[in-house]
């Protein structure tokens, strides 16, 4: 008998790129979900898309997630018992002038997960958080942990985010398939998301445009490459939490990263020197993020690989050789 699908949500975003091609390096059958919307340039999603239809195993269909019948349908016929939901709108600062694109992807869109997960009898249905859930908060001694309080968000991206966790919790207990929500910090590295300052700064280095730095350049993340997520999202994949279970991880770097030594490290990886003009802190932003990763590294042996260093050098690389 073929083994089971497993369903990408997000397949052509970022994460849910490189989640599927490695999912696809072990021999799983992935069907990969996305609407490709234009938050950022749909040609960089399609390349993605291009390099896994090329696959063995690989099938992406174009919907969007909160089409619930549509979506239902899906899951059921599939046959899948395991979800990997990464599809939403993402980004803090795009809320504050389109706050309807995060009611449909991030509300709607988890609903409807939620609904056809447990219609459809999944085993388990793995999904993205962020670490924007513990809101504005100074660095602590080892790092924001799940136990921490999550109730004070400071952008509607990250009060959609903590009420997916929420969503989840009461799917859990109501319906008992277990669900386990993944809190990613700063996920950076090739075929990355070119509205994050990492990537929109190396455009404008590249060009001689000068930076906006903002916070004053005082801000810090915990700068996660892509390869280490990846990693932790197929260990929580393969570690379900029992029946009616919900559990939520930290997926981080536990290195907390000044945006100056961010810049300067990207600087060094590109062999330019950034023109850089000094903004305030903007709306929806949060002075600094810090993984504590005990829980799932005694869930899984999750251990983070590549530091900053060598994540911008391998991103500069695909950059440079980039075809979009
Ligand atoms: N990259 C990070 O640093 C980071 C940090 C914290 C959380 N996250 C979360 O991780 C997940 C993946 O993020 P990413 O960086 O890959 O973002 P991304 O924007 O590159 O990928 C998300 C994908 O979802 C698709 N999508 C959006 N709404 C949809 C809908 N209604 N139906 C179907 N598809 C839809 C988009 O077209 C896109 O391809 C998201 O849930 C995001 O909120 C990412």
């Amino acid at each position: 008998m073929s083994k089971a699908p497993i369903i990408v949500t997000g397949a052509a975003g970022f994460v849910g790129y490189h989640v599927a091609e490695r999912l696809l390096d072990r021999g799983e059958t992935v069907i990969g979900v996305d609407v490709f919307n234009a938050y950022y340039d749909p040609a960089l999603k399609e390349a993605r898309a291009a390099r896994l239809d090329g696959r063995d195993g690989f099938t992406m269909l174009r919907m969007d997630i909160a089409d619930h019948e549509a979506l239902a349908d899906l899951v059921k016929a599939s046959g899948a018992q395991k979800v990997i939901h990464l599809a939403a709108q993402a980004g803090v600062r795009y809320s504050i002038e389109n706050p309807f694109a995060y009611e449909r992807s991030n509300l709607a869109g988890h609903l409807s997960v939620l609904e056809a997960c447990r219609h459809a009898g999944v085993e388990h249905l793995v999904y993205a958080s962020s670490s924007s859930v513990y809101g504005d908060r100074p660095l602590n001694g080892d790092g924001f942990r799940e136990s921490d309080p999550a109730e004070t968000p400071v952008s509607l991206y990250a009060a959609t985010k903590r009420s997916c966790e929420l969503l989840s919790q009461s799917y859990a207990k109501l319906y008992g398939f277990p669900q386990s929500g993944l809190r990613f910090f700063t996920v950076y590295g090739p075929w990355g998301r070119p509205d994050m300052a990492y990537f929109s700064f190396t455009e404008k280095m590249l060009k001689g445009e000068t930076i906006e730095v903002y916070g004053e350049g005082k801000m810090a993340r915990d700068f996660t490459y892509i390869d280490d997520i990846v990693d932790g999202i197929l260990g929580v994949l393969d570690n379900p939490p029992a029946k009616g279970g919900h559990e939520v991880y930290n997926i981080g770097d536990n290195d907390p990263v000044g945006l100056m030594d961010m810049i300067n490290t990207l600087e060094a990886a590109l062999g330019i020197e950034a023109n850089k003009v000094f903004r305030p802190m903007q709306p929806g932003d949060v002075t600094a993020t810090y993984a504590n990763i005990d829980k799932l590294h005694a869930l899984c042996g999750y251990k983070p690989k590549v530091k900053l260093a060598e994540g911008l050098a391998r991103f500069v690389d695909w950059r440079r050789g980039a075809r979009v």
